[in-house]
This record gives structure tokens, C-alpha cells and sequence, in this order.
């Protein structure tokens, strides 16, 4: 296609490169994308099979109304305070489409997803970044920031960081556009911000079942939020979002809460091992409250990542500064961290 023919606002457009995604079964151990190291709930598999028949020929729910129902109850709210996605980040796109006009200010602490910056090029906004430095605390400049949209990743990715609720609150509080607080790692966090939803309007959480439902496969999320902004998302999404096998599932996983917290439990312990054998092998980290760990090995990252790569491992290296030097390792199984970490001991010793 000539590139006179894309969009000007396109020209020079640098996407979001998603981590790497080798071929199934070529014996990777990838710890590149923080996917969910254990399986979904078996009761999960068994409902994409039961919703596997003739019915496929017919459109799904366009409100996937089934799941909104169920995950409106496991979190006490009404249905009209939910809306599903194809995954958290076709979520994080609606907001743009529902609340930002062309050149509006759309603001977020750096670093941080970078999915953010190409949708604000891709939408027209004017991206308005924070810059923070170690311990990655949420910058004081975000609160005051006129934004239309502020997004905030909270755990942070690819720092691991947490804000507490009462940090994230005074820049809700502050702002007079949307805060959307992209909670995709927040079961492996202390808590969640879901009790600002009673206090404030301008405020959404957005959800996966991505990472702690195993889920990464399906292309499910969902947000939560006030029944006007929830109607707002609702009305620029595409009409079949998510199909009839995601909506299944997304019932039979947030019903499987049993399956769900031992998922969360399992990966916070392999968490806390991998941290402690890193910082033993000499690596900077700084505390995670995701299914990763962010860390500065003793050596380049670059010959680190690299080592790993010829040995089949799988991790994200970021070359930009301030996170220069730095590699995202997704927790793993027990075996999958023990070949990642004799690994790095032949590689950093
Ligand atoms: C911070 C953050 N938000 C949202 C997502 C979106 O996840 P998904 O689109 O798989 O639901 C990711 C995925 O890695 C993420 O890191």
C-alpha cells in the first residue's frame, strides 16, 4: 500500500510491539509476557466445550450479558455498572473512544504500559507522560494535570509498583476528566481500588482474564464503573466485542473462585522464591505486586536476555531510559523458574 494513502497523523507511527510469541509446543519457557504460568479452571475448559456446538452460528450477546451478570455479582454491583472487552486492552481503547476528543491531554506516570502512547497517537490526543524515578512512586505532578483521560496501571507494569488506594484517590479527587485505573495485575496486589467507586464519578477500573484466570488465549476483560460511563463505553464499542466461547468462560471463571485464589496464591509464592534466588544471584529489584518481577541483573541486560534466549528462555528487555538495563521476568512454574535460574547463575557468575 503507498503510504500516501494512511492517515497523516499516522506517518512516523510507532506501534506497540507486543512480547514475543513463539510457535505452541518448540519447548520455550516464556517469561516475556506475564501470561498465568498455571492453567484455567478445568470448569472453564468444560464450559468453551459445552458453548462449542451449533449455537456458533448465531451472533453472541452484543452486552455479553450473561457474563456481566456474573461478575457483577461476585464484585456486588448491578450489571449496569459492567461492560466486557476483548481483553483489558480493547477496554483501554474504548476509553479513548468514548472520552477523548482529537487533541485532548491524556495523562500517565511513566515508565509504564507501553500501549498508552500509540493510542493516544492513534486517537489524536496529545499524551501528557509523568516521568518517575526508583521506587517509582506515583508523581505528585499527576493529580493537577487537566487531562480529558488519565490512565494509571496500578500494579505498574513493567515496574511491579503498587499505589495504595489513598495516593490514587487524591488524583481521582483532583481531575475533572475520567481516571481509569488499569488494574490488570491487581489480584497479586495487597487490594483493589474498586472502593472509590463509591465515593467518586469519574472513576473505572479496568480488568483481564488475562493474567489471573489463566485466560490470556480468550481475549477477555472487563470494566467496572459508574452506570453512566459504563453506557458511554458501551455505546462506541463493536456491536459482537466478545464472542460466545469468552463470554462462557468468563462465567464459568469468575463463579470458579476457589480455582481463582489458588491461581493468586500459587504465583505470589513463586514470586517471593524468585525475587529472593534473583537478589542472591546479585540482581536490583525493587518489591512487585504483580506476576512478575522487575530486576537489574549484575551484568548488561543485554548479554543476560541474550543468554537466556540461546538456552530457550524467554524475558522482556527494555533499552529505554529511565528502565535501561532493566529485564521483566514473569513469575513461573516451580520448574520453570528453576531451569530460568541455573540459567542465570552460568550466565551472571
Ligand atoms: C498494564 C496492562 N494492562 C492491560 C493489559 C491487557 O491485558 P489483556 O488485553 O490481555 O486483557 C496488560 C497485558 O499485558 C498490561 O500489562
Amino acid at each position: 500500500m503507498s503510504k500516501s494513502l494512511v492517515r497523516k497523523s499516522l506517518q512516523g507511527f510507532r506501534p506497540y510491539m507486543p512480547g514475543e510469541q513463539p510457535p505452541d509446543g518448540e519447548g520455550w519457557v516464556k517469561l516475556n509476557t506475564n501470561e498465568s504460568p498455571l492453567p484455567p479452571s478445568p470448569r472453564v475448559i468444560e464450559a468453551i466445550k459445552a458453548a462449542a456446538n451449533d449455537s456458533l452460528r448465531l451472533y453472541p450477546s452484543p452486552t455479553a450479558a450473561s457474563a456481566r451478570e456474573a461478575i457483577a455479582r461476585r464484585f456486588g454491583l448491578d450489571p449496569a455498572q459492567v461492560t466486557v472487552g476483548n481483553g483489558g486492552d480493547e477496554l483501554i481503547d474504548l476509553c479513548f473512544r468514548a472520552f477523548v476528543d482529537a487533541g485532548d491531554r491524556v495523562a500517565f506516570p511513566t515508565p509504564t504500559y507501553p500501549l498508552f502512547e500509540p493510542l493516544c497517537r492513534i486517537h489524536e490526543a496529545t499524551p501528557s507522560p509523568h516521568p518517575t524515578e526508583l521506587p517509582w512512586e506515583l508523581p505528585p505532578s499527576l493529580a493537577p494535570d487537566p487531562a480529558s483521560l488519565k490512565l494509571i496501571a496500578n500494579p505498574n507494569s513493567p515496574t511491579g509498583a503498587f499505589f495504595v488506594t489513598q495516593e490514587v484517590e487524591a488524583v481521582v479527587g483532583a481531575s475533572s476528566g475520567i481516571v481509569a485505573i488499569d488494574e490488570a495485575y491487581v489480584d497479586f496486589a495487597p487490594h483493589s481500588c474498586l472502593p472509590l467507586l463509591e465515593h467518586h464519578e469519574n472513576v473505572l477500573l479496568l480488568r483481564t482474564f488475562s493474567k489471573s484466570y489463566g485466560l490470556a488465549g480468550l481475549r477477555i476483560g472487563f470494566a467496572l464503573g459508574p452506570a453512566d460511563l459504563i453506557e458511554a463505553i458501551d455505546s462506541v464499542k463493536d456491536s459482537y466485542n466478545v464472542d460466545r466461547l469468552a463470554i462462557a468462560a468468563a462465567v464459568a471463571a469468575i463463579e470458579d473462585e476457589e480455582h481463582h485464589r489458588n491461581l493468586v496464591s500459587e504465583v505470589v509464592k513463586n514470586r517471593g522464591n524468585l525475587a529472593g534466588a534473583l537478589a542472591d544471584l546479585g540482581f536490583d529489584l525493587v518489591p512487585s505486586s504483580a506476576n512478575f518481577v522487575f530486576a537489574k541483573p549484575p551484568k548488561p541486560a543485554a548479554e543476560v536476555v541474550a543468554g537466556l534466549r540461546e538456552r530457550k528462555i524467554l524475558v522482556r528487555h527494555y533499552d529505554r531510559e529511565p528502565i535501561a538495563g532493566w529485564i521483566r521476568i514473569t513469575v513461573g512454574t516451580r520448574e520453570q523458574q528453576e531451569s530460568l535460574l541455573a540459567a542465570l547463575k552460568e550466565i551472571v557468575s
